[in-house]
């Protein structure tokens, strides 16, 4: 049976990570509205709980789980119980970690490099394949969340915007090969989501984004079948003159922007 046999007969079943809180806790509410199962992933238990309960109050039916996905082969066995329990029409790999080196430090700390890593590129990686070997058989979608962090240079925070360079190159190739059997990878690259993870950050979020309408946006572009979306669309722009501005200018630009974070 093929996922658009499979979704005549019920409900879509979705998994979010990162479903504890911003973005994800969005997109587990936008699916619940919409009457479809969850299985939420999380790693703060009374946050992940909360999240639940307002899901089971749109009428959801919702599984919980807490995985540290500092680990991804509790990550991948976690992925195929669910799974097994009840099979996933579509994955959305959504947790993530930032960090910015400190100002008085000479580099990031290794330790952190190291999670960034993890979180947001070896374990979504490690999940995405694991989904996409379930679902080839069947059909389903993958939505994998990373950042327009991803586009640049960041000096100040090489963990990141290279973890999320490594999932965006990740996400695109594993689409080449997926979508023409029925499995579409969907890459999202958001600028500022007004979230925990961002609000951490000093100075101004340009174009910020609520979490509603970013999970809006991200559901409704994953159902269109759409590769890849970018928004807001300022940071299309930057994206292009990165592209085309020369080594010496880049430098200079990326550089001079000072940015500081609290814990
Ligand atoms: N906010 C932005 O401006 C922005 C911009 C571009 C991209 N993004 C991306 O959007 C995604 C969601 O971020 P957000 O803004 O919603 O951030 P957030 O509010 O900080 O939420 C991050 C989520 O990831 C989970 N997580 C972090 N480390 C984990 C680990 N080791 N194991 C399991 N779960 C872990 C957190 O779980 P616990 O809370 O339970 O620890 C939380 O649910 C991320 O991939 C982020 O990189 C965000």
């Amino acid at each position: 049976m093929n996922g658009a046999q499979r979704s005549q007969t019920r409900e879509p079943h979705v998994l979010v990570t990162g479903a504890s809180g911003g973005l994800g806790a969005a997109l587990a509410r936008h699916h619940a509205a919409l009457g479809h199962r969850l299985t939420l992933w999380g790693r703060n238990e009374e946050r992940l709980n909360a999240v639940a309960g307002s899901c089971r109050a749109l009428g959801a039916m919702v599984v919980t789980r807490i995985v540290d996905l500092e680990n991804p082969t509790a990550a991948e066995h976690a992925y195929l119980e669910d799974d097994a329990r009840d099979p996933v029409d579509i994955a959305i790999f959504n947790a993530g970690l930032s960090d910015i080196r400190a100002p008085d430090a000479l580099t990031e700390d290794p330790e952190r490099v190291r999670a960034l890593g993890l979180v947001n590129y070896v374990t979504p990686s490690v999940l995405a394949t694991v989904a996409a070997g379930k679902m080839l058989p069947r059909g389903g979608r993958i939505i994998m969340i990373g950042s327009v962090a991803a586009f640049h240079d960041l000096p100040f925070g090489t963990a990141y915007s290279g973890s999320k360079a490594g999932l965006a190159r990740f996400s695109t190739a594993l689409d080449l090969y997926t979508r023409p059997r029925s499995v579409p990878v969907l890459l999202v690259s958001p600028g500022f989501i007004d979230t925990p993870m961002s609000r951490r950050l000093s100075g101004a979020r340009p174009f910020l984004v609520k979490p509603a309408r970013a999970a809006r946006l991200i559901v409704e572009a994953s159902a269109q079948g759409k590769r890849h979306i970018v928004f807001p669309w300022p940071f299309h722009v930057l994206r292009i003159i990165d592209m085309l501005a020369p080594y010496r200018l880049r430098a200079a630009l990326l550089g001079r922007v000072k940015v500081t974070q609290s814990p």
